[in-house]
C-alpha cells in the first residue's frame, strides 16, 4: 500500500487525476474502472481540464462503472450513468459505447451481474481501479458483512448508506433501496487500485481500513493485501492515523 499525502482536496484530486491520466498516455486502450460520489468529482474536473487543454485523449479509453442504483434509467438526474456523463464522459472524447455501467432497471438482477461480470472479463480486466470509500468502509456498494462479496451483485443498501447519500435526493424515501455493485473480488483483481479519500468524515474509516485488521466488516480492509494499491488521501482524512 502507497499513500499520497495531500493538505486538501484540490491536491488530493490533481493528485489523483495524475495517476490517471498517467495510466492513459501509458496505455491509450486502456480500461478504467470508475467511481461515483463527491470523492472523484474533482479529479474528473482535472481531466477534463487537461483533455481540453490537448494533453489528453480519451477516444480509445474504456470504462467499467463500479455500480448503478436499482430502479433508476440512465436518464435520471441521480442515476450513475447520468452523473459519469454530466461529471466527465459529456465534456471529453470517449465514446459513449466503450462505457459501462450496470443497468439498474433490467428485470432479472442475476442475469445483469453475471452478464457485467463478462463484460469485465471480455475487456481483458481493469487496469485502474479509481474508488471513494463509505464512511462504514464500503467500497463500491459492497457493504460491511460476514464475508467478502466475489463477483457484480444486487444488494440492499444500509441505512448508513442511505442516509449518507440522501443529500443527493429530495427525501430519504427517494434514495433507492438496492443497487448492483461490482463485487470485491472484481474490484481486487484491478491492476491498480486508486482510492480517493477527503474529509474527516472518512478518518475513522481510513484508519480502520488500512490501520487495523483486514475484516469484511471492513471492505475496504482487503485491500491492504492488494500489490498495487495507492490511498490518496487528505490531512483531514488522515487525522486519525
Ligand atoms: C460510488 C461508490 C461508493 C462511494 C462512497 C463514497 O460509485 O461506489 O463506494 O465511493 O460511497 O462516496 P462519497 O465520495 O460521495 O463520499
Amino acid at each position: 500500500m502507497r499513500i499520497i499525502r495531500t493538505r486538501d482536496y484540490q491536491e488530493l484530486s490533481r493528485a489523483a487525476a495524475r495517476l490517471i491520466a498517467a495510466q492513459v498516455v501509458l496505455k491509450p486502450g486502456c480500461v478504467l474502472g470508475l467511481a461515483t460520489g463527491s470523492s472523484p468529482v474533482g479529479a474528473y474536473q482535472q481531466l477534463i481540464a487537461w483533455y481540453k487543454k490537448g494533453d489528453l485523449d480519451f477516444s480509445q479509453v474504456r470504462t467499467v462503472n463500479l455500480d448503478e442504483y436499482v430502479g433508476l434509467a440512465p436518464d435520471h438526474d441521480q442515476s450513475y450513468a447520468y452523473f459519469m456523463r454530466s461529471n466527465l464522459f459529456d465534456h471529453v472524447n470517449i465514446d459513449l459505447s466503450n462505457t459501462n455501467i450496470p443497468d439498474g432497471l433490467a428485470p432479472d438482477a442475476a442475469a445483469e451481474c453475471a452478464r457485467y461480470d463478462e463484460q469485465i472479463r471480455a475487456l481483458g480486466g481493469v487496469d485502474l481501479q479509481l474508488l471513494g470509500i463509505g464512511p462504514n468502509g464500503h467500497i463500491g456498494f459492497n457493504e460491511p458483512d460476514g464475508h467478502f462479496s466475489c463477483g457484480t451483485q444486487q444488494i440492499q443498501l444500509t441505512d448508513s448508506t442511505r442516509q449518507a447519500n440522501k443529500r443527493f435526493f429530495a427525501s430519504l424515501d427517494d434514495v433507492p433501496t438496492h443497487a448492483r455493485t461490482m463485487g470485491v473480488r472484481d474490484i481486487l483483481q484491478a491492476r491498480r487500485v486508486v482510492m480517493v479519500a477527503s474529509g474527516e468524515n472518512k478518518a475513522k474509516a481510513v484508519k480502520e481500513a488500512f490501520f487495523g485488521p483486514v475484516t469484511p466488516a471492513m471492505p475496504a480492509s482487503i485491500l491492504q493485501y492488494h500489490p498495487d494499491f495507492v490511498l490518496v488521501a487528505d490531512e483531514a482524512a488522515l487525522s486519525l492515523v
